[in-house]
């Protein structure tokens, strides 16, 4: 016996009948996307593993122990992408997009990679939706972004969402705040965690992230960055949040709020939805000012965000999917007849389908029950067809050749 495989743990298979709600999504996201001026970008899959250790941070969860990192054929160190803002940089850089009008607006979607342990809304391979603005330091770029995403989840039908915000000011002060929570943190190392101990120096803003009660209790008491920030973030700060009370957009200011990734300063935000359940976090993003010159190009300020399509299904009260096919073909006799009216209704833009498996008439008309058809059209090769509305169950007698007319002006 060949072995039965399973898809990879972490990992699921997109079946048919999931495909509306993903196609929904995508169809939201895409238009209001392109109608607020943002250009759909691809990147590739895997990139250089120095892209995300640089980008994303040596000292993050992501880099240091999800990324799928392998050698390829020719030696190099290649990883699947764990995020998207790092690759759109990059290419940002190498496609000269500073030449452009400034900011450059681009919306991203596809899969991404981390290994992390699976649980419902955590996958080791899934999909996110994000959306960039490169070149722009204005409050109104993380408004506009901010609005958009409250607005992209609202629209689909998403209850219980918080926006939790903050900001993380720029480096110079976050330098300064570092060392006092180092110090305070160091003052507390009794009563933290290994893993927050052993990250005191590299990256203390992670005690805030902590599930360990120990130092929860120790965080509750810590200095917060929001206090601390200097006089032009705090306007920065103050304007961005000005414009989400002017779109009637709530939030929660949340100082311990951390994202897992290394390159964000100023505003950062989350949207979690009370739907989920451990995996809250729908989605989120902040400013980035830093990354596209650590990666090779010139200063440029930049913000974005990505929400987890995945999550986004679970959160979403499950859409009723239109029926595939408008038009269900039944041969009496003649499987040549129908085949012929199919191939002429799918020409004339009607979702047509006919059974492929030779089944007897009883077994046809069960089949166009189940598939949720509209109509069901009878055939013979000669003399006139029988249109059923399947939901009513109401039966007309048409000519052949005034099947398709009929059908054309039913499915307008
Ligand atoms: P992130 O918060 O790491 O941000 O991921 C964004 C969203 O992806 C999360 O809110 C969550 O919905 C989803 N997600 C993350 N990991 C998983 C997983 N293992 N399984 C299922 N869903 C997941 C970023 O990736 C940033 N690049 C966002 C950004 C764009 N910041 C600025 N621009």
């Amino acid at each position: 016996m060949p072995p039965r495989y399973q898809a990879p743990k972490g990992t699921f298979d997109v079946l048919p009948e999931q495909e509306a709600a993903r196609a929904l999504v995508h169809a939201c996201a895409s238009g209001a996307l392109a109608a607020a001026g943002y250009g759909r970008i691809e990147t590739p899959i895997f990139e250089d593993t120095d892209l995300f250790a640089r980008g994303v941070g040596e000292s993050t969860d992501i880099v240091r122990k999800e990324m799928f990192s392998f050698e390829d054929g020719g030696g190099r160190s290649i990883t699947l992408r764990p995020e998207g803002t790092a690759p759109i940089c990059r290419a940002y850089v190498e496609h000269g997009m500073h030449k452009l009008p400034q900011p450059v607006k681009l919306w991203h979607e596809g899969p991404y990679f981390r290994y992390e342990r699976p649980q419902e809304g955590r996958h080791r391979q899934f999909n996110q939706i994000g959306a960039e603005v490169i070149g722009a330091d204005s409050p109104l770029a993380d408004g506009e972004l901010i609005v958009a995403l409250d607005s992209l989840l609202r629209g689909l039908g998403i209850e219980g969402l918080k926006l939790r915000l903050s900001s993380l000011g720029s480096s110079g002060a976050r330098v300064a705040y570092r060392e006092e929570l180092r110090s305070y943190l160091r003052d507390h190392e009794a009563e933290l965690s290994d893993d927050v101990r052993s990250r005191i120096d590299a990256n203390p803003m992670r005690a805030f992230d902590a599930d360990h009660a120990g130092t929860r209790d120790v965080m509750v008491g810590a200095p917060t960055l929001l206090e601390r920030l200097d006089d032009a973030d705090a306007e920065h700060f103050a304007e961005v949040r000005s414009l989400l009370d002017g779109s009637a957009v709530a939030y929660v200011l949340d100082p311990t709020l951390v994202r897992g990734l290394d390159y964000y300063n100023r505003t950062v935000f989350e949207f979690d939805c009370d739907r989920l359940g451990a995996q809250s976090g729908i989605g989120g993003g902040g400013r980035y000012d830093g990354l596209v010159e650590l990666l090779g190009g010139a200063p440029t300020p930049a913000v974005g965000w990505a929400v987890g399509v995945e999550r986004v299904l679970l959160a979403m009260v499950a859409p009723s999917a239109d029926p595939a096919i408008d038009v269900f073909v039944v041969a009496a006799e003649d499987r040549a007849a129908a085949f012929a009216l199919v191939r002429e209704l799918r020409a004339a833009g009607i979702g047509a389908d006919l059974d492929l498996a030779e089944r007897s008439f009883k077994g046809q008309m069960k089949q166009a029950d189940r598939s949720g058809a509209l109509f069901a059209v009878v055939i013979e090769a000669d003399g006139p067809a029988q249109v059923r509305d399947m939901r009513s169950g109401e039966q007309r007698e048409v000519a052949r050749d005034a099947v398709l007319a009929l059908l054309t002006a039913e499915s307008a």
